[in-house]
């Protein structure tokens, strides 16, 4: 099988761009695991379930099939790749992803995707998902640069953005994710820290490449 190389960071650190790129030059199956968590966020708010009502969420968890592969999410069959990706879901999303429940819920279907190798790309592959990972990375960025990537990467789709608001956005994401009990986002002790600022995709993947070849 190939290997398994994670990738985990804060929002905007360049790490879904770099994930795919740099599993594509290894030829494993590329997983963003954010995806998963938007998914789960996006279906349940339409659901009306609050994050707060654990007593529904439960229940509606213990019926909600999410499904991965090539690059689409489908909850129940339904396919979301896109309604994931809006402001209003980035909003959402770390609420969610803080209740233990929700993370217990995807454990299996994320571990299942690395039978051939992967590049897994999230918060917590290098400490919970995958603990014996053959090469674990912290990618990361300044939070100015990486709110920059988001906003450019709204504006090149055609979408309203405003910067000073992603980049509000951005920090108070980072925020719940580094602060919350369960699989806070953190320097894993085997991860190698790499800081992106001023650094292009090419020149990030090279050098993760080497690092897996070596
Ligand atoms: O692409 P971006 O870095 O903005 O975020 P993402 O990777 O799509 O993840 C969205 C959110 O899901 C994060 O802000 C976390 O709250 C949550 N998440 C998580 O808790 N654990 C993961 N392994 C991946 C994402």
């Amino acid at each position: 099988r190939g290997p398994v190389v994670v990738l985990d960071g804060p929002a905007g650190s360049g790490k879904s761009t770099v994930a795919k790129l740099l599993a594509r030059a290894l030829g494993v199956p590329h997983l963003d695991t954010g995806a998963i968590y938007r998914a789960v966020a996006y279906h349940m708010d339409s659901k009306g379930i609050p994050p707060e009502d654990s007593e529904l969420l439960l229940r509606e968890l213990e019926v909600t099939r999410v499904e991965v592969s090539q690059g689409f999410v489908r909850v129940n069959g339904e396919d979301v790749t896109r309604e994931i990706r809006t402001p209003h879901v980035d909003s959402i999303v770390s609420h969610y992803a803080a209740i233990p429940a929700v993370r217990r819920a995807l454990l299996g279907l994320q571990r299942e995707q690395a039978r051939d190798g992967i590049v897994a790309e999230g918060r917590d592959m290098a400490s919970v998902v995958f603990p014996d990972a053959d090469v674990k990375v912290f990618l990361t960025a300044s939070p100015e640069e990486r709110a920059r990537r988001r906003h450019l990467e709204r504006l090149s789709k055609g979408e309203d953005s405003d910067y000073q608001q992603v980049l509000r956005q951005v920090e108070e994401r980072d925020r719940l994710d580094s602060q919350r009990e369960c699989s806070p986002l953190k320097v894993d002790e085997g991860a190698l820290v790499f800081d992106t600022t001023g650094l292009s995709v090419d020149e990030v993947v090279l050098a993760l490449e080497k690092e897996v070849r070596s």
